[in-house]
């Protein structure tokens, strides 16, 4: 059945907002999923809006999330957040998810759309933060960073040896970028100055970005076969739902390690697992797995050259800070009736009425 749904108006008057700005906007109903860092939340209470933020450390359940957007008009959501359309359809006044992330797979845009709600990402600011992190998880990777810490508090280290956590280098080594968006352009101009050669596969060819980073482009395969390092960043779509699986662990160089800060879902763990079990990977290093968090039975946990990190590649105070501040922006924009500074759709019906399949 399809039922289209008027916009609920907001049913109060608008009033002079504390800093005395001439944008007025009548107040309205911001749910935030959880406390981001910085001066989001004070900026849309500064605004006169209303704003409620779940209080715990955990993300809201599909119910409380369920209660808390069937009263809201806007909302300030992670990527844990899951907001399909049932959710949708149980949300009348909503005007805008704003997603505090670049990757929204957590929401899906048309869907939104056909919702009558614009979706909102973070683009541009979590770029270098994220890429920082994909070269730490790298250099981490191949110099056992991680492992050998663990022996060290364990007792392990007895004496220099000249054989323990032998690693491989970085200088001279090839690294394959999948996905050469600006996460990857950033990682690339890292690799360039620690003196690898570049390599990079995605859709279509990048000649600007290649002119930049010097990466080099090679179909998939030959990328694979190539590299010393393969890191992953390319979103999460049906296309790139494990890319990364067997036959492509097995086109890897023996001894190659892989790194993903995109999507747990981009890689097929179990075919991970099982490269890394035959020996024909050297490590990975991941920074988000399938699911999160990842359970302490996984058997990824059981390989000395993994490593894992919950999540945190964007997780520097300065983004975390600006990516919420990005988010209140586009919410103060959709709830003054404006076009949203950064949309990934774009509601059919936006302020008008909607229509959505139930
Ligand atoms: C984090 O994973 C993001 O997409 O920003």
């Amino acid at each position: 059945m399809v039922v289209t749904l008027a916009k609920q108006q907001y049913g109060r008057p608008a009033f002079a907002r504390p800093g005395g700005t001439s944008d007025l906007a009548p107040m309205a109903r911001i749910f935030v999923t959880r406390t981001p860092p910085g001066t989001a939340i004070a900026t849309l209470r500064a605004h006169g809006h209303q704003v409620s933020v779940w209080p715990g450390e955990l993300p809201p359940s599909r119910e409380a999330l369920a209660a808390a957007l069937a009263e809201a008009d806007a909302a300030l959501t992670m990527v844990t957040d899951r907001i399909d359309e049932e959710l949708l359809a149980g949300a009348p006044s909503l005007r805008i998810i704003a997603n505090m992330a670049v990757g929204y797979d957590n929401v899906d845009p048309a869907t939104a759309a056909r919702a009558g709600v614009w979706l909102t990402n973070t683009p541009g600011v979590l770029a270098e933060t994220t890429a920082d992190m994909a070269f730490a998880l790298l250099m981490a990777a191949a110099r056992n960073v991680v492992a050998s810490d663990r022996d060290s508090r364990a007792g392990g280290w007895k004496t220099w040896s000249p054989t323990a956590f032998l690693g491989q280098d970085v200088h001279g080594a090839t690294l394959g970028i999948v996905g050469l968006g600006e996460i990857g352009q950033a990682v690339a101009l890292r690799a360039t100055g620690f003196k690898m050669r570049v390599v990079y596969t995605g859709r279509t060819r990048k000649p600007d970005a290649e002119r930049v980073t010097g990466a080099e482009w090679l179909p998939l395969d030959a990328l694979l076969r190539a590299s010393d390092f393969v890191s992953v960043h390319t979103p999460l779509t049906p296309e790139t739902h494990h890319l990364m699986d067997a036959s492509r662990f097995a086109t890897m160089k023996r001894g190659a390690i892989v790194i993903n800060t995109a999507r747990g879902q981009v890689v097929d763990q179990d075919a991970l697992v099982a490269a890394l079990s035959s020996g024909h990977l050297g490590g990975a290093a991941l920074d988000v797995t399938d699911p999160e968090p990842l359970p302490l039975t996984h058997p990824l946990y059981g390989f000395p050259n993994v490593i894992i990190t919950p999540h945190i590649a964007s997780a520097s105070m300065a983004t975390r800070s600006k990516m919420a501040e990005m988010a209140a922006a586009n919410i103060l924009a959709v709830l003054a009736s404006r076009e949203p500074p950064n949309p990934v759709n774009r509601p059919a019906h936006s302020g008008e009425g909607r229509t959505i399949g139930t």
